[in-house]
């Protein structure tokens, strides 16, 4: 006898979505099922996407926003325009499924630093989606006095999910537990804008060399011995954060041999 039955269509690696939230109209945010098996570090990406239309999966790079303690993951996305893929994840709806391959991998761990006394996240637009899963680990605060988190966008709308975040782990009790006590006091944020007005304005780059966000939050400033820290966005962000860490003395590390600061991109820019 001859099967004729038609199997119903699942997608490999399929998990399904649990919530979407808008930011603006180029950024959004999402929560999805964890494989029972998932097991990741603060900090590290997966591959996740859709099936394309030529029926084969269109994945790509997506850092993991939620921490490991999370039973659901959360990405934080661009939307490109005519992107291959967010052209069409963006229009995601609770219910539907997204492919994820389980094997996270990345460089923005804790273990691929060396013991410190204060921890600096430096991102830019999305590249504050691995700090997100970081800033809620209570790891984070085991390892480290001070947690500085800065964040830089062209706007004030970009800057959202994260003042939403850091509101959040500040305000809900149970989050503020988990971080462990004292957490509150540990953790510095420093959002700023380049385009638009807002109260704190500038580059990264720039308000490290100028020493302005030293002067706002009280600090020294950057030594090797103390200080660590992890960088996120775009080539060039990344390239020249590079310049400013090694000026401050700190070398770049990696997980089979930690130092001073790891990178990671945010995306693979054009042509690059
Ligand atoms: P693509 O063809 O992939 O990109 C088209 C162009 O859009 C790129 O050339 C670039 O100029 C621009 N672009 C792509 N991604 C971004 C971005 N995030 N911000 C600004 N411009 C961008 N993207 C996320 O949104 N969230 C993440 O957490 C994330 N994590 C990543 C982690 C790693 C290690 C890498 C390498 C990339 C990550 N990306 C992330 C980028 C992501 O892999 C895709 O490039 C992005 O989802 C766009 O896919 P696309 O197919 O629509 O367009
Ligand atoms: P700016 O507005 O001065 O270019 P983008 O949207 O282009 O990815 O940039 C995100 C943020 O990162 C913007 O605030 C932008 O500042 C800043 N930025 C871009 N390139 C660099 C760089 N090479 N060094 C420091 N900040 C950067």
């Amino acid at each position: 006898m001859t099967d004729t039955a038609a199997s119903p269509v699942t997608l490999p690696d399929a998990q399904t979505v649990t919530a979407v939230k808008h930011w603006t109209d180029k950024l959004f945010s999402f929560r999805v099922t964890r494989p029972t098996s998932l097991r990741f570090r603060s900090g590290e990406f997966v591959m996740i996407g859709l099936l394309g239309d030529n029926g084969k999966p269109l994945l790509r790079a997506y850092s993991i926003a939620s921490p490991a303690w999370d039973d659901e993951l959360e990405f934080y996305s661009i939307k490109v325009p005519d992107g291959p893929l967010t052209s069409k994840l963006q229009h995601i709806q609770v219910g539907e499924q997204i492919i994820l391959r389980p094997k996270p991998v990345g460089t923005l761990v804790l273990d691929a630093l060396l013991p410190g006394k204060r921890l600096w996240f430096f991102a830019t637009g999305t590249g504050f989606a691995p700090f997100a899963s970081l800033l809620r680990d209570p790891d984070t605060y085991e390892r480290y006095e001070q947690v500085i988190m800065m964040h830089t966008c062209r706007d004030v709308a970009e800057l959202e999910y994260g003042r939403e975040l850091i509101n959040d782990i500040r305000q809900d009790d149970m989050l503020a537990e988990l971080m462990g006590e004292g957490f509150a006091d540990k953790l510095k944020y420093y959002p700023t804008t380049t385009r638009e007005e807002s109260p704190v304005m500038g580059r990264i780059t720039d308000n490290l060399r100028n020493g302005k966000v030293f002067a706002d939050l009280g600090i020294e400033g950057i030594d090797r011995e103390h200080d660590r820290g992890m960088v996120c966005g775009s080539l060039a962000f990344n390239t020249d954060m590079k310049e400013v860490l090694e000026e401050f003395g700190l070398e770049e590390g990696a997980n089979s041999d930690p130092k001073q600061y790891v990178v990671e991109k945010a995306f693979v820019g054009d042509g690059v």
